[in-house]
């Protein structure tokens, strides 16, 4: 999977902008979906904006926020988003495997640059392993 959509709001615009230069020395094709400058804005919007590309298909999310704590919590909403806010490279190596997650959430004001892009690169490289984790997926979508 070589396709990332990412967004942020102003609280995690920097480290947006690290994570984006990291992809692109890889050769990853990256859609950019805002915001573009640190003014004040709401994170909700873009998650949106994400969860409803990785929802169309054949693209990986991720979203940096202050915390990256709004950003899952927004992203969480939309069915078929399984939004995993990661801020070490265990998490994010397991929530491929197990969650099968399909956007990644990180924050600004928690974890920094050179940590961030590790958590990137495990979480991009995982695959999920299916089988008994498939089905509680499934669970998962049946709760209402
Ligand atoms: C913005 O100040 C901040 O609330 C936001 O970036 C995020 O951390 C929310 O969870």
């Amino acid at each position: 999977m070589s396709k990332i959509v990412i967004a942020s709001d102003h609280g995690g615009y920097r480290l947006k902008n690290e994570i984006i230069k990291h992809l692109k020395t890889l050769q990853l094709e990256v859609n950019d979906l805002g915001c573009y400058n640190t003014e004040s804005c709401d994170y909700p919007v873009y998650a949106k904006l994400v969860a409803e590309e990785v929802i169309k298909g054949d693209v990986k999310g991720i979203l940096v926020c202050g915390t990256g704590i709004g950003m899952s919590i927004a992203a969480n909403r939309f069915d078929g988003i399984r939004a995993s806010h990661c801020t070490d490279t265990f998490s994010a190596r397991m929530t491929r495997m197990h969650n099968d997650s399909n956007i990644l959430c990180l924050g600004e004001r928690i974890t920094g640059a050179g940590l961030a892009v590790d958590i990137v690169d495990i979480w991009l490289n995982t695959e999920f392993e299916g089988g008994r984790h498939k089905k509680r997926l499934d669970l998962i979508k049946d709760i209402k």
